[in-house]
Formats: structure tokens, sequence, C-alpha cells
């Protein structure tokens, strides 16, 4: 399973590309304003930094306002890609843009209605978003599990992105359910190699060391 970076802190990013965890980025419109920096520049610092795949996603929701947006938006590096919601707008922007050999990940996806019509247009990734399927009750992972016997069935070389991942069970779960990647929020990288009985587990090594080397 391949690991992206839901983020666009350039710091956090540089970090957990150091661990040697870090196989792409994602970012969104919410994200990037977070950082209250220019658009173009803060994804381009971040394509300098990972080598992987970096998301960075239109803003325009006609047809033509994407194509151009996401035109100029895969000049920015080699290694862009556009994101694009899912609308029918969308779609058609996709398609289009899958010609031109332009890299896509449609987000905001929600059934599998979604990302069998993101996969027959050529995108590249789809993005289910599973947290926000939890919020409202549904069982996010599930969609997963469905999306990829979808893509299965019919030999689409799109990849699914596990996104809106907010625990360390949503990865477990995607992982299980054979997602290709997993977007995770850089606030839960570090949780994710944690655990107490690890930590009880170093404590009790060092201290049996510890009287190990009093009496030897
Ligand atoms: O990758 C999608 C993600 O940024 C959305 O996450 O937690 O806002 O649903 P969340």
């Amino acid at each position: 399973m391949k690991f992206f970076v839901d983020s666009a802190n350039v710091e956090k990013i540089k970090e957990l590309n150091e661990l040697g965890l870090v196989d792409g980025v994602t970012t969104n419109p919410s994200i990037i304003a977070k950082e209250g920096k220019p658009f173009k520049e803060v994804v381009q610092e971040i394509c300098n930094i990972v080598k992987g795949p970096v998301s960075a996603e239109v803003t325009e929701l006609d047809c033509d306002g994407m194509l151009s947006e996401a035109r100029d938006i895969a000049t920015w590096a080699d290694n862009i890609v556009v994101k694009i919601p899912m609308t029918e707008e969308g779609l058609k922007a996709v398609s289009i843009l899958s010609k031109e050999n332009i890299k896509t990940n449609v987000t905001l996806i929600f059934s599998v209605a979604q990302g069998l019509l993101a996969a027959k247009v050529g995108a590249t990734y789809i993005s289910p978003f599973i947290g926000r399927l939890d919020d409202v009750g549904a069982t996010g992972v599930e969609l997963i599990e469905r999306l990829k016997k979808v893509l299965t069935n019919y030999q689409f070389d799109t990849e699914i992105i596990c996104a809106s991942i907010r625990t360390n069970q949503h990865l477990e779960l995607c992982a299980e359910a054979g997602g290709h990647i997993a977007t995770i929020p850089d606030s839960l990288f570090g949780a994710l190699s944690k655990h107490p009985l690890t930590d009880v587990g170093i404590k009790n090594f060092m201290k049996d060391w510890e009287n190990y080397k009093a009496l030897v």
C-alpha cells in the first residue's frame, strides 16, 4: 500500500518524507487555505520535496474552466496530478485531460457508481472519502471494498486513494480492503507507529537490561 500525506504543510511533509514513508501528497482547497501561502508556490514547494504524485485541485466548476485551470496546474511540476471534483462537468474534463496525458484524481467520491464513472473516463486516481461517510452513519470502508472489487472485475488501471482517513483503524481496514493508496493527514502519521504495549515493553526491557548490567 502506498502512503500519501494529506497536507500542504511543507515542514511536516519534509519531516515525514525523511522517515521514508511518503509516496505522494494530496491537497484540496481547504488544506491549501490553512497554509495562507500562494497556491502555486506551496504546490511547487511540495513537488520539490516529494518525488511521487502531488495532487492539486481545480476550483472552477464548469468543464472549460476546469480544463484551462488543469492545463495550467499540470505545467507546475512533472509530478503534478490535477484533482477534479466528481460532477458531470468534472467527468467531461477528466475524459479530455486523460487523452492529453494529464494525470487526474477524481475527488469527493461517495458511491461505487461515482467511482466507476470516473474510472471509465480515464481517471488516474479516485478518492473515496471514508471518514465523511462514517460521519453520516454509513460504513466508509465498505466503499473501498466494493470499489476495489469493481475496478478489479473490469481491470481498470485507476487506483483508489482512500481519503478522509481519521484513525489508525481506518487505515488498517483500508489496507485489508486492498485500497491501493491511503492519504493520511500529517497529524495522524505520528500515531500510527505507537502502541501503549510497545512503550511498556521498551521500559521493561531497559529496566531488566540495567539490572543485568549491574550484575555482570
Ligand atoms: O483527502 C480528503 C480529506 O482531506 C478530507 O478529510 O477529514 O476533512 O473528511 P476530512
